[in-house]
């Protein structure tokens, strides 16, 4: 039988926390974890203001002043987004990652949000399972790909136009509130050095990738075929992008597993790192949905 969590642990805001702190809890509670993400301040700096988390309503779980778990809120409008979850190994299974998701959905609802949103390594079962008993379920698969910077193929005879952040922004518009969080319009709003390409093949198909470029990597990968088919249009995109930038590795997450344009990125050398499972709690809301 489970042992019953002391009374002695509370959750406090995260906002009381420094980033050191709260990135060695964050670290500690991730030591075995399935996919190892090490985070460092700076790192998690830059997560936090490009998700929108939010730390007066997220929390840190403790008990006589140790750390002993944490959970952070994203909040855009009408959605909260449940992020960073994790107890430290040796405190599991005494209901603190429990008290730590009802905290944060207590949080959600007082900001007036009824939907929330996650994302969860596939076969991790005791977040999953977690996040079932709290009343989430599952609305789809999504992969996470990686690609080494591998010379690419020549590129695909096109008229291809690079785009600046404005223009590229444009593009993405600001209607995409059921995406996974991190495709969100937000997170590219909120990213630096975000660029695009827009190309038109010779038979007319056409379409556009916005991505953004970090030092090593490329990233962020929003993307759409206006005209013609997705797979044709996707290998275009990506042969020029890749012949731009041949050094750069590229890691992209959370694209639907029933995306089209899948087969062109499997022909370019993108191979799968994992699969998450994205979950929801309660409704979208009409205006997100319809928008
Ligand atoms: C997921 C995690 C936060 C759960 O924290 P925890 O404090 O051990 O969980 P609790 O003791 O509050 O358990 C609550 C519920 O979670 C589920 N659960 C927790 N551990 C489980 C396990 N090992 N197997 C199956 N279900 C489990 C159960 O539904 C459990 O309810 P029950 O005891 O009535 O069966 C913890 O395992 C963890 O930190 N894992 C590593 C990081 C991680 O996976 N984070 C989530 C990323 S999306």
């Amino acid at each position: 039988m489970k042992s019953i969590p002391s009374d002695d642990i509370k959750l406090v805001p995260a906002s009381q926390f420094s980033l050191d702190e709260l990135t060695g809890i964050y670290n500690q509670t991730r030591v075995d974890y399935m996919v190892p993400m090490p985070m460092n301040a700076a790192r998690l700096a830059e997560y936090i203001s490009v998700y929108d988390v939010d730390l007066e309503h997220s929390l840190v779980a403790t008990q006589n002043g140790v750390l002993r778990g944490v959970a952070m809120l994203g909040v855009r409008e009408s959605r909260a987004w449940i992020t960073r979850l994790g107890v430290i190994p040796a405190t599991r299974r005494t209901g603190v990652g429990e008290a730590l998701m009802e905290g944060l959905l207590e949080q959600a609802e007082r900001l007036n949000i009824h939907f929330d949103m996650l994302e969860v390594i596939k076969n991790n079962t005791p977040a999953h399972s977690l996040f079932f008993k709290l009343g989430f379920y599952e609305v789809g698969e999504l992969l996470v790909l990686r690609r080494s910077p591998v010379p690419p193929p020549d590129p695909v005879v096109a008229d291809a136009q690079r785009l600046d952040r404005s223009e590229s922004l444009t593009l993405v518009g600001r209607d995409r509130g059921t995406q996974p969080w991190t495709n969100q319009s937000e997170s590219l709003f909120n990213a630096q050095e975000i660029s695009g390409l827009h190309l038109t093949l010779a038979d007319g198909s056409r379409g556009w990738l916005v991505y953004q470029r970090q030092k090593f990597t490329l990233t962020r990968f929003i993307y759409k075929t206006e005209v013609g088919d997705p797979e044709k249009v996707a290998y275009a995109f990506l042969s020029h992008l890749h012949l731009q930038y041949p050094r750069l590795d590229t890691q992209i997450e959370n694209i639907q597993l029933n995306d089209p344009h899948l087969p062109a990125f499997y022909r370019m050398g993108y191979i799968e790192s994992f699969r998450r499972i994205e979950m929801w709690r309660g409704t979208p809301p009409a205006s997100l949905v319809s928008r």
